[in-house]
């Protein structure tokens, strides 16, 4: 009986010590999300840009937020799934690797309002668990209550890739939204000014004429075309 209580004692002690988790709120300009206390939150100043991460045993994840173009589809695409879904009016993409456990995973928000843009990305762990955290993303403090919805339909591989990464990929170079770089800025003002049909047709030509150094880039595939048009009208192709 007494050995008994005592291991009652103990299992009540274990139990008390096991730590509690609950979820954080983070704000950061219009951004709202919230992690679970088991993570850590380390915010590091930035000048023009927020940037933080959330740490938990092998996993980092960086969260960057500022008013700029972020440009993240540099380099030719991995080998992820790709899924473009809106947020609160705002188009967004969330990437991930195949693999649940050690895998990576990214939401990246081009533009959270007319001047900012949001990145969050993992290194390698649990992409559940990390998907868990971007669930819980809402702008502007909608009062929306169910978590964004990221089942496994609708992903697309890097063969046939989403608007933003198509656009990022291929029209950033040279363009910004927000200023004239190599070719004027491709703002809401300019491309409401174009008629759709005049945009469609002014992507696919070849605009090479041998008269300037840098000609605007032609994209010859129909699915690629499609998929910036949709994407710089935000979805709204009528005309
Ligand atoms: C290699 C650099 C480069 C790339 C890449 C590029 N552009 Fe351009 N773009 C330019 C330049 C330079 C101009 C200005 C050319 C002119 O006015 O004749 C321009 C002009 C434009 C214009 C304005 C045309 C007008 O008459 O107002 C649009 C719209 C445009 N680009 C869209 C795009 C899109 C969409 C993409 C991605 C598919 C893209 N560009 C990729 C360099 C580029």
């Amino acid at each position: 009986m007494k050995v008994l209580s005592y291991m009652l004692i103990a299992l009540l002690l274990s139990c008390s010590k096991e730590k509690v988790i609950t979820m954080q709120k983070v704000d950061i300009g219009n951004v709202h999300f919230e992690y679970p206390s088991d993570w850590n939150l380390t915010t590091l100043k930035g000048i023009d840009s927020y940037i933080s991460y959330l740490s938990k045993d092998e996993d980092t994840l960086w969260i960057e937020y500022g008013w700029y173009n972020a440009k993240i589809y540099n380099y030719p695409l991995k080998n992820n799934l790709f899924k473009q879904i809106t947020i609160d009016g705002r188009e967004a993409i969330l990437e991930t690797s195949r693999n649940s456990i050690g895998g990576f995973a990214s939401l990246y928000i081009p533009k959270t309002d007319s001047l900012s843009g949001l990145y969050i990305r993992n290194r390698k762990g649990n992409i559940k668990e990390v998907l868990n955290i971007y669930k819980t993303v809402r702008i502007d403090n909608p009062k929306r209550k169910q978590f964004l919805n990221f089942d496994s339909k609708s992903y697309k591989t890097k063969s046939s890739p989403p608007g933003i990464v198509v656009y990022e990929n291929n029209c950033l170079n040279c363009h910004s939204e927000y200023r004239y770089m190599i070719g004027p800025a491709l703002d809401f003002n300019l491309i409401r000014s174009k008629s759709k049909q005049w945009m469609k047709q002014y992507i696919a030509t070849d605009k090479k004429s041998g008269e300037s150094a840098t000609e605007c880039s032609q994209i010859k595939d129909s699915h690629q075309i499609n998929e910036i048009m949709k994407y710089i009208y935000r979805g709204n192709l009528s005309d």
